[in-house]
């Protein structure tokens, strides 16, 4: 009580305190939950050997696939070794076609178009002798491939970060066959497009939930900026 009301006489204590956070940039922010979305996923599933693959749609600059690369050495060091291999898809080149469910104002092709060489040299030597691969293209080229044909045997951790429904259902349709009990699923961007519950991630995930009810979710935790990561409970 002696603390609030020394606040309710001193405005300035708000003022300066309010000050301080608007200056974070939000990008910052945003990128930060996603680091520590990561960093939960791959804690809990190498406390509950859940092992296998960490799959990655929409890689971009490398930002969120060399932090899981870096953070797992870490977690193998505190738990064992989680025999993890690391898989990123993307063009590189953005969204390619877009349809009318998908258009979004901020999620345009010359946003996510990135220089391909430098990206992939900056992978290289943030993977400290970790095994991954890049696969480049777009997804309905890449992903209507099976998970064989990479070599991915089981899902640990799939970062789902490719913005728009569309990419979405191949990206789960891609790793149906690879769920274990215990996959937690982190759906980056699920609450854009003003919470429309027929676009997005969001749908995409609804779609794919009714369309394969043997295989349940749970909730695992939310993080970032309206990201959810879902666990695989019962498959
Ligand atoms: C938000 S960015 C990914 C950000 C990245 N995970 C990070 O944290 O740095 C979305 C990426 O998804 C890719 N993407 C979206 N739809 C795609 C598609 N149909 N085929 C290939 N790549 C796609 C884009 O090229 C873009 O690089």
């Amino acid at each position: 009580m002696k603390l609030l009301n020394f606040i309710k006489n001193n405005l300035f204590i708000q003022n300066f305190f309010g000050s301080l956070i608007s200056l974070i940039p939000t990008y910052l922010e945003f990128t930060l939950g996603k680091y520590i979305g990561i960093k939960k996923a791959l804690y809990i599933t190498a406390h509950d050997k859940t092992f296998g693959s960490y799959i990655e749609f929409g890689v971009f600059t490398g930002s969120s696939f060399n932090f899981a690369m870096k953070v797992n050495k870490k977690i193998d060091k505190l738990l064992g070794d989680s025999n993890c291999d690391f898989i990123g898809f993307d063009s590189f080149e953005g969204f390619g076609k877009v349809g009318d469910t998908d258009d979004h104002p901020r999620f345009k092709d010359d946003t996510f178009s990135v220089n391909e060489e430098k990206v992939l040299k900056n992978i290289k030597k943030n993977s400290n002798n970790q095994e991954y691969q890049i696969i480049k293209g777009f997804f309905h080229s890449t992903l209507s491939k099976k998970p064989e044909d990479y070599k991915i045997q089981k899902a640990r951790v799939v970062l789902v970060d490719c913005d728009l429904k569309e990419p979405t259902i191949l990206a789960l349709n891609f790793i149906k066959n690879i769920l274990q009990k215990g996959t937690i699923i982190l759906f980056d961007d699920y609450i854009f497009y003003k919470g429309d519950k027929k676009k997005g991630e969001y749908a995409a995930f609804e779609e794919f939930k009714k369309n394969n009810p043997n295989i349940k979710f749970r909730q695992a935790f939310e993080y970032g900026y309206g990201s959810k990561a879902f666990i695989v409970s019962e498959i």
